[in-house]
């Protein structure tokens, strides 16, 4: 069988990997991909934007199916044009796809449903939305309704620093349309995962759990990215909480979103908080995360063509998936001045060696050729991936890989997955 992935960051490289692994697919292609997909996968030079001349591709090339990585092409109706012209894709409808491109259409789906998550309010008067804030004080949480590439999200410590984001968001509209309702949100307090689940709109899959690292630094200090490591499993997530979350999150909202009428396919990713073992949505995803796959689909035992074409022919629940026991542990290397102005086209060295250290695997993300050479080409260039038997072991292969590595002002955090390594219980 013949697969289409599309993207071009680290988790369409650890999507295209896995894929090749399957003794089905004996052709996978990757639009735009990177350097290290270009191993495994046909890049191919399509215009990403354009699902007609993607559907041309996909018809002339008879592909089998297609997996979309971000959430871009799905918000924008990818899996639309790809149903109705007959064609396997992996991933929600624009309609169901709302899950993630509208903060709005999320939290009063959960509100109405009874899907636990932080109260809210929803404003499209600054004034209003001023008031709001000084009535509630801080900490409080500020959001742009639309997608705006992780940085629409405000978590301020005082009324001065909720007011500001309103005025970025409000006034100067700084995420354009993304911004024309705002949600203030009360603040929860806990420990955050990430819990993605496979989901044909009858049967959800859990996937194993894990937990991303989105601030630059260590320590959660500096700006948020679009996430620095991730590690799977995470230990909060016990087998009675990954239950609860089925039970009261997943389900829940697979069940919400058909009887609204907008059926949900593909993979659903919640962000929670999790306080005092009980989990509270803060968003969700419709899509694979991005480091949180690199970890977790090295740990999947099964098939992932198989799940996702049972997924695109609704019959999930005929397939068992399996995990592998050892944990996995992503290290995102990115390049200096990540996540503002980063730069560009430095030369990667030490690649082949990382790789060839037993249990790592070099997930690309901003990479391209240049020549012969492997270059700089993303803010997140690469995510240095290791299984172990232990979270420590993952964690220390993951780390020695990084040290045979090496780019002009490449930067990583030396703390992904201590927290887990550090837990208590
Ligand atoms: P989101 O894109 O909605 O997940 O928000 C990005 C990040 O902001 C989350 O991963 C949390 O760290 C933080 N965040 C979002 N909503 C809240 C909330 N209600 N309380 C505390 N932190 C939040
Ligand atoms: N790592 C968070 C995300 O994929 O949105």
């Amino acid at each position: 069988m013949k697969a289409l992935v599309i993207g071009g960051g680290g988790r369409e490289h650890a999507i295209a990997w896995k894929l090749s692994q399957s003794k089905s697919v004996d052709k996978i292609y990757c639009c735009p991909g990177n350097a290290g997909i270009a191993g495994i996968a046909e890049c191919i030079d399509v215009n990403q934007d354009d699902f007609r001349a993607l559907l041309d591709f996909v018809r002339y090339e008879w592909i089998d199916l297609t997996i979309v990585g971000p959430e871009l092409p799905l918000s924008k109706g990818i899996v639309d044009l790809f149903e109705k012209e007959g064609r396997k894709i992996l991933g929600p409808t624009k309609a169901a796809a709302q899950l993630e491109s509208s903060k709005v259409f999320s939290k009063d789906l959960m509100r109405s449903h009874g899907i636990p998550t932080a109260d809210y309010k929803v404003f499209t008067s600054y004034l209003h939305a001023e008031e709001y804030v000084r009535f509630k004080g801080a900490p409080i949480v500020i959001k742009a309704d639309g997608l705006a590439a992780g940085k629409g999200v405000f978590v301020a410590a005082s009324v001065d620093e909720a007011m500001d984001a309103l005025r970025q968001i409000m006034k100067e509209r700084a995420f354009g349309k993304a911004g024309d309702r705002v949600l203030i949100e009360d603040c929860l307090r806990g420990e955050e995962a990430s819990f993605m689940a496979f989901t044909d709109g009858k049967t959800i899959v859990p996937m194993v759990s894990s937990q991303d690292h989105k601030r630059i630094n260590n320590h959660d200090e500096g700006p948020n990215t679009g996430g620095m490591g991730a590690y799977s499993p995470a230990p909060v997530i016990t087998p009675e909480l990954q239950e609860t979350v089925m039970e009261k999150v997943m389900k829940p909202t697979v069940r919400a979103l058909k009887s609204e009428g907008v059926p949900y396919k593909g993979i659903l990713y919640a962000g929670l908080m999790i306080d005092r073992g009980k989990p509270y949505v803060l968003e969700f995803n419709c899509r694979f995360g991005d480091p949180e796959t690199q970890p977790v689909l090295s740990r999947l035992q099964s098939d992932l063509m198989e799940i996702a074409t049972a997924i695109a022919d609704e019959r999930l629940g005929d397939i068992t998936i399996e995990w592998k026991k050892d944990p996995s542990v992503c290290v995102v290397v990115s390049s200096e001045g990540y996540p503002g102005k980063y730069r560009k086209g430095d030369v990667i060295t030490g690649l082949d060696e990382a790789a060839s250290l037993e249990g790592v695997h070099v997930f690309h993300a901003g990479t391209a050729f240049k020549g012969e050479q492997i270059v700089t080409a993303g803010g997140r260039v690469l995510g240095v991936t290791a299984t172990g038997e232990s979270i420590a072991d993952a964690k220390k292969r993951a780390y020695e890989a990084i040290g045979r590595i090496h780019f002009r002002g490449m930067h990583y955090r030396t703390d992904i997955a201590d927290r887990a390594l550090q837990r208590k219980d």
